[in-house]
Parts: C-alpha cells; sequence; structure tokens
C-alpha cells in the first residue's frame, strides 16, 4: 500500500512525504507537537497496544490539534460472533458473544495473493473511552458509519451493514 501511495507521489507530486513507522512509537519517530491532525482508519485495533499508541499520538499533535480514528466496532467484532441464517441464507441475526472480554483475536485472510493472518485486540467500548481519555484527548464526536440508502441501493449486498454496527469513528481534539 505504502509503495503504491510513493509511486503515485513520484509520479504525480503533490508533496506529501510518506514513512513507515510503529504507531506505538510514533512519538519516539516525529517530535512532539509536530502535527495538527491525525487520522488512523481501521487501524488502531490491529496495534498490540491501542492505549500507548493513542497517547503518541496525542504527543505528536500540537495543543489544538484534531485527531480522527476508526475501529472496528467492539460490540460486533466480538470473541464470537456469527450471522444467523434462515433456510434460504438470509440473514436474520447477528448472534454475538463474549463482548467483555479482553483478548486477541486472529482473523485468517485468504482470497489474496497469499494467505496471511492479522491480530485484532478485541476490548469494551469502556476501554477504548478510558483509553482516549486517558491519552488526554476530549472527546468531539463518536459516529457510527453505515452505508447510506443510496449506497445500499447501488450495493444491496452492504444490507447487513446498515442493521448492526460494523465501525466506530471517534472524532477527538487533543487538548
Ligand atoms: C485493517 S488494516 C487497515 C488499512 C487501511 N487503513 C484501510 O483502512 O484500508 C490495518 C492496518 O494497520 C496496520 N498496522 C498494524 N499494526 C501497526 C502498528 N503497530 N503500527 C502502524 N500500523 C500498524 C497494518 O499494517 C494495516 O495496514
Amino acid at each position: 500500500m505504502i509503495e503504491h501511495a510513493m509511486r503515485i507521489e513520484r509520479d504525480a507530486p503533490l508533496g506529501i512525504a510518506y514513512t513507515v513507522a510503529d504507531a506505538q512509537t510514533l512519538d519516539r519517530t516525529f517530535a512532539p507537537a509536530s502535527f495538527d491532525v491525525a487520522t488512523s482508519c481501521l487501524a488502531l485495533q490491529d496495534v498490540p497496544d491501542p492505549e500507548r499508541a493513542l497517547r503518541a499520538m496525542h504527543t505528536v499533535l500540537r495543543p489544538g490539534g484534531r485527531a480522527v480514528v476508526s475501529i472496528a466496532h467492539p460490540c460486533s467484532d466480538t470473541p464470537y460472533r456469527e450471522w444467523l441464517k434462515d433456510a434460504g441464507g438470509r440473514k436474520l441475526a447477528l448472534s454475538i458473544d463474549r463482548y467483555f472480554e479482553r483478548t486477541v483475536m486472529r482473523y485468517r485472510w485468504t482470497g489474496w495473493s497469499y494467505e496471511f493472518t492479522t491480530p485484532a485486540v478485541h476490548a469494551p467500548l469502556e476501554d477504548w473511552f478510558r483509553w482516549i481519555l486517558g491519552a488526554g484527548f476530549a472527546l468531539c464526536t463518536f459516529a457510527e458509519p453505515r452505508p447510506s440508502a443510496e449506497a445500499l441501493r447501488e450495493h444491496p449486498d452492504l444490507e447487513d451493514a446498515a442493521r448492526v454496527p460494523y465501525f466506530a469513528m471517534f472524532g477527538l481534539a487533543r487538548s
């Protein structure tokens, strides 16, 4: 992904500098208070220590800086999760369990040019809010993004994502 982005920047420069770094030690890679905005899209649940990554993000933001962070929604991305289906395969309800477990889940990705496994931290929402507030952020907004009616018309197979929350998004200010 990053090589692709770097290639595009080389071909059509926009003045973007790409750096590969560990989110947990961003504060060692960049000077404190050196960014106005930080974003993290569906990545922090894959980082072994999300709390540490949030603290590092807070450190590299200038006071008054903003962060937008999305994660897999802990209420649906649980250690046990299964869609109950009718005889025709229609999704009836999402069955979840073990929401309050703090654990690492392993996802096996198939159907790519190679197969791989990624770890994902599962923790209840109360942990995420504690990590965010503990890092020193103020919570400005919280959203649970889902497909619009228009998106559903174009992609009816996204229907399940309009019934249960798959994503959680935090709008944060560095105090
Ligand atoms: C589910 S993917 C999301 C990728 C992309 N942001 C998107 O939305 O399509 C999770 C990403 O987290 C990255 N990641 C995992 N651990 C990380 C860490 N310690 N520091 C920085 N990135 C990490 C992975 O390399 C991967 O690109």
